[in-house]
């Protein structure tokens, strides 16, 4: 039991959950008691996992389908949300796989704006609630490969980047407030993000399930500022405090080279 709705409080908004580790948290917390409004552009999807988790679990949810790479998208869903939000969960996110000057730029410049400009737009509208309650946690999904240079995932890997220094920078602000701010790391795990990214390399560890990912998230918020699942991808996420940056880039070039590249 993680007894995330006494701790951070009864609401929690999650991006991006109608796939994936986003699902897995709306699984998680309704599992818990907690009530849910649950935002992603595919309204039946979150309608099907809406009336599935309150049938089984006894919560209120509210869906909330917006594009979030709409510019005024945080301002959309702060007025929708028909309550107060205690944890906010900036899950949804893309990536892209490739050569950089091969990849559209137009999904390049959506990306920043899904996985960075709405992630600050979103705790910035949030955030007041949860400092007048001097309670709740705000989650930011980051990665494995936001914690080292990953050629050919330029920009992903930087948008990454920025959600761990974000919320790591933010947990230090709000450390003596009551709010628990936690940047999750995962490595490559079961969902449709491989598909969307165009990423079909092979990796050479075992892919981990949303539902891990989920777990080490919840069972250390309010513990760690950073948390990443799988003993492999914590292992992993050391390398840049031990091995020289230029060889890393070179490692990883490797490594992360597409195929006939
Ligand atoms: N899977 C991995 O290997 C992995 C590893 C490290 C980090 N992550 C991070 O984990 C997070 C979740 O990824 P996932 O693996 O669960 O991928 P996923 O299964 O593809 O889920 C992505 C979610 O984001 C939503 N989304 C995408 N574009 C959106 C938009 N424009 N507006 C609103 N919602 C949008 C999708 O919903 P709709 O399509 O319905 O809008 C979906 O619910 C991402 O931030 C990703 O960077 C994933």
């Amino acid at each position: 039991m993680y007894k995330i709705k006494q701790r951070f409080g009864s609401t929690a908004l999650i991006t991006g959950a109608s796939s994936g580790i986003g699902k897995a948290y709306a699984e998680a917390l309704a599992a818990e008691g907690v009530n849910l409004i649950l935002v992603a552009r595919r309204e039946s999807v979150l309608n099907d996992i809406a009336d599935d988790l309150k049938a089984r679990h006894r919560v209120n949810i509210q869906v909330i389908a917006q594009d979030l790479i709409a510019h005024d998208a945080a301002e959309i869903v702060y007025e929708k949300a028909t309550s107060d939000v205690d944890i906010l969960i900036n899950n949804a996110g893309y990536g892209s796989y490739g050569r950089f000057e091969d990849i559209d730029i137009q999904s390049e410049t959506d990306m920043v704006d899904l996985n960075c400009r709405q992630v600050i737009s979103l705790t910035h509208r949030f955030l007041p609630n949860m400092k007048q309650n001097k309670r709740g946690a705000i989650i930011c999904l980051s990665s494995v490969v936001g914690t080292m240079p990953t050629p050919y995932m330029s920009t992903y890997s930087a948008t990454k980047a920025f959600n761990r220094y974000f919320a790591e920078s933010l947990s230090g602000e709000l450390r003596t407030q009551g709010i628990s701010v936690q940047a999750v790391c995962p490595g490559d795990t079961h969902s449709d993000f491989r598909s969307s990214a165009s990423f079909d390399k092979k990796m050479p560890i075992s892919q981990r399930t949303p539902e891990d990912v989920v777990r080490s998230s919840l069972r250390t918020l309010g513990r760690r500022s950073t948390v990443t699942d799988g003993i492999i991808n914590k292992i992993a996420t050391k390398q840049p405090r031990f091995i020289p940056t230029r060889l890393l880039i070179a490692i990883n070039e490797k490594i992360w080279r597409p195929k006939g590249a």
